[in-house]
């Protein structure tokens, strides 16, 4: 099969190529998955999992990629839930072979069930934003109707659904980003925009929940805007500073298929929209995943027309 891999870690998305692999086998409890649709996020060539395996041995060449669409073409010796022929989308395992490839092998339970009307594009740029939205607004972030939260970067893959989830469930958000995102971040569904490069941070006052997707200077100041009871929730490692009268929370987004079925429903009923920027093909992936100018929204590679 074709596949993007990696090889040297310092030369970053620059050093993927486009080569012949093996089909993998499907072990027990996984399906094997004929991919339609790749999703690449861009700093995942800085993680370990992608050089490693779990004992922390070299598992190069690799094949990044985490987030699929495809349909099921064989199933593992075990594996139930799942059907040969089944429209499907998910996360992979960080430490597997990834998605930039024709077929993955993948455990049945990181997938859910991709409905007829969602395209595979769509269904690919789903699992990682959607799953991570949702997990640190709702299970960390332990969000109310009528709370006020703070998303940065919301023009992007994460924080474009933070700002949407977080509206749906009757939040106030306010979406921080660069200014040229202002109109996209509003159209999203937040209330303010603050210009993380023109604008004072701490004009907003105090929030409940900060959502921050960048992390350093910007996630330090944001502690400080938390409310007496409020959530500091990182997806950009641990905190370096903590709200004085609040909780601090990094997490790794994890697969669940419940809220896989969540999320795509809400895409299906419009209450979701998706922010893909550009779609490529496999063989024009690796230009695709170097982009010379900004591409605002998501990279999604479509393996198969
Ligand atoms: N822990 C987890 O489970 C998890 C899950 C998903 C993602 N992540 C991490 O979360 C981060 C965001 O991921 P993503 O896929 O949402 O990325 P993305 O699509 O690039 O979104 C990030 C957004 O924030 C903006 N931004 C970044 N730094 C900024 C700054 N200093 N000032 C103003 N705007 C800034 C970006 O603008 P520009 O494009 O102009 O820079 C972009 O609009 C990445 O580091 C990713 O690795 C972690």
């Amino acid at each position: 099969m074709k596949a993007i891999v990696v090889t040297d870690q310092a030369a970053g998305t620059a050093g993927m190529t486009l080569v012949e692999r093996p089909e993998p086998q499907a072990a027990i409890n996984d399906v094997l998955v004929q991919v339609h649709a790749s999703g690449f996020v861009p700093t995942e060539l800085t993680w370990p999992s992608t050089w490693t395996d779990r004992l922390g041995r070299d598992r190069t060449p690799s094949i990044p990629g985490h987030e699929l669409a495809g349909v099921v073409t064989a199933l593992g010796y075990g594996t139930t839930g799942l059907s040969v022929g089944q429209r499907v989308f998910g996360l992979a395992d960080w430490y597997r072979d990834g998605t930039l490839a024709e077929y993955v092998a993948i455990e049945a339970r990181n997938l859910a069930p991709l409905p007829g009307d969602v395209d595979f594009t769509a269904g690919a740029s789903l699992p990682i934003s959607g799953l991570t939205a949702w997990q640190g607004l709702f299970q960390h972030g332990r969000l109310q109707a009528g709370q006020s939260v703070l998303a940065h970067g919301a023009a992007g893959a994460v924080g474009s659904t933070v700002t949407q989830l977080a509206r749906e469930a009757g939040a106030y958000v306010i979406g921080t980003g660069r200014g040229a995102d202002r109109q996209t971040v509003l159209d999203f569904g937040a209330k303010e925009f603050v210009d993380l490069e023109n604008d004072v941070l701490e004009d907003v006052g105090r929030v409940d929940l900060v959502f921050d997707v960048i992390g350093g200077d910007i996630g330090k100041r944001s502690a400080r805007l938390i409310r007496t009871g409020g959530t500091l929730v990182s997806i950009v490692g641990p905190t370096e500073a903590r709200p004085a009268a609040g909780l601090a929370v990094d997490f790794v987004v994890e697969s669940d298929r419940a809220q896989l079925n969540e999320i795509v429903q809400r895409v299906r009923d419009g209450r979701l929209r998706t922010n893909i920027g550009n779609v490529s093909t496999l063989d024009d992936a690796v230009a695709a995943l170097n982009p010379t100018a900004r591409i605002k929204g998501k990279t999604i590679i479509r393996i198969r027309p």
